[in-house]
């Protein structure tokens, strides 16, 4: 007789996935008289006691089912319970199943040990030393925010691991995920030197291979932010062949080092508790701050739209684009995704952002990555960043 144990786990993220663990026991000895106890032969110069032998083999059977049922539910949990411990929540007006880690899902405790990989895609850097692994446990979770970092030329002292362009491959491994941070950026320098300064610890105890580009607008036109993402995208991508895209504000700086810098399936929406929002979404479907997506997803959606002149609308734009195109965004838990935003004076709202959105869709395949026109009026390769200084124009 074969005895098979199945095992089902559901798992939110991955809708109904099932995993089975089929384990073969042979078939027990009956004896011919029920009452009696089972008979076992017995072996040459054996002790007489057959039914504690029977007893220890049933034993044995047991301990190697409970160890194998728990060495499959610490598999499932170690792979599964950072991405998909978390409650999912469909919205339910969106006929494309848009998929979420629902907000309120944060107070379940995760443990976790998790290596990075899979989600970034081919690391084409041949390198002969081993893939890196990272512990999650032991990267200890929040991280202090300095206000009141050191100056640049000071930082740029403190780095002597980055090559110019604010460029790092780790030393003793070979990166999983190559990510380019990508910030817009105009008349910040306060921020800037906060955020490189926290920045770069923390992109490194990721164990990421990243540059950081900071694509400064020309001019005085207004601030146009998705057009400077797709010029970023853009000159990134000509200079290394990245599989991660990291769409990030000046302002804002992650105060939790298990938010991981990296790319999955679905476009991740990574700034979900900001320290000005109380540590709340101020609305579900915000995708602004900071995102992550990679080349192939941002192009899939082409990018930003290029019309969204002044403070506002453009990452709505660009959540609306996401599910045009039937991605799903995910989200980390809100006690991981934290974010401080560093204090300015708050801008003031285009007044065409709502005109722009609405009108937004008819757009999606002509205004875009495919449509931006630039010129690169200075490209600086510094030791923190590359800085490129952009002319935008409008189309
Ligand atoms: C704007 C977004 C902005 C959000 C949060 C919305 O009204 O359209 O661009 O990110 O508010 O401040």
């Amino acid at each position: 007789m074969v005895l098979v144990l199945t095992l089902q786990f559901s798992s939110s993220y991955h809708g109904h996935s099932k995993k089975s663990l089929c384990v073969y026991l042979p078939q027990p000895t009956m004896s011919s008289a029920p009452a009696e106890p089972p008979s076992v032969p017995r072996r040459e110069g054996s002790a007489p006691c057959s039914s504690c032998s029977e007893a220890r083999r049933w034993k044995l059977q047991l301990v190697t089912i409970v160890g194998l049922l728990m060495a499959q539910t610490l598999l499932y949990y170690n792979d599964s319970a950072f991405y998909d411990a978390h409650r999912w929540s469909v919205l339910p007006s969106s006929p494309l199943r848009l998929r979420w880690f629902s907000d309120n899902s944060t107070t379940q405790s995760f443990a976790y040990s998790l290596s990075l990989g899979g989600g970034g895609g081919n690391n084409t850097h041949h390198d002969t030393s081993p893939p890196c692994t990272l512990n999650l446990p032991s990267l200890k979770g929040r991280v202090q925010v300095n206000r009141n970092p050191p100056s640049l030329k000071e930082q740029e002292r403190e780095h002597p691991e980055l090559t110019l362009g604010g460029y790092y491959q780790p030393e003793n491994c070979t990166a999983r995920h190559k990510v380019a941070i990508i910030i817009p950026y105009r008349n910040r320098a306060n921020h800037l030197t906060a955020f490189v300064h926290h920045m770069h610890p923390f992109l490194q105890r990721q164990q990421l291979e990243y540059a950081i580009y900071v694509v400064e607008q020309a001019g005085n036109d207004s601030f146009n932010r998705g057009m400077l993402m797709n010029v970023g995208v853009l000159e990134a991508l000509k200079q290394h062949p990245f599989d991660c895209l990291l769409l990030h504000d000046v302002d804002l700086v992650p105060e939790d080092v298990r938010n991981l810098y990296t790319c999955s399936e679905p476009p991740r929406h990574m700034s979900v508790a900001m320290s000005t929002y109380n540590y709340r979404l101020p609305y579900q479907k915000y995708f602004g701050g900071v995102s992550a997506m990679t080349p192939e997803q941002y192009t899939a959606i082409n990018g930003f739209s290029n019309k969204f002149w002044g403070w506002g609308g453009e990452d709505d734009d660009l959540f609306n684009r996401v599910r045009h195109h039937g991605l799903n965004v995910s989200r980390y838990p809100s006690e991981v995704a934290r974010y401080t935003m560093l204090s300015h004076k708050k801008e003031k709202p285009s007044p065409d952002r709502y005109t722009n959105l609405r009108l937004g869709k008819r757009r999606f395949k002509k205004d875009g990555l495919n449509s931006v026109k630039y010129q690169i009026l200075k490209t600086e390769r510094r030791r923190l960043i590359t800085l490129l200084f952009v002319a935008l124009a409008r189309t």
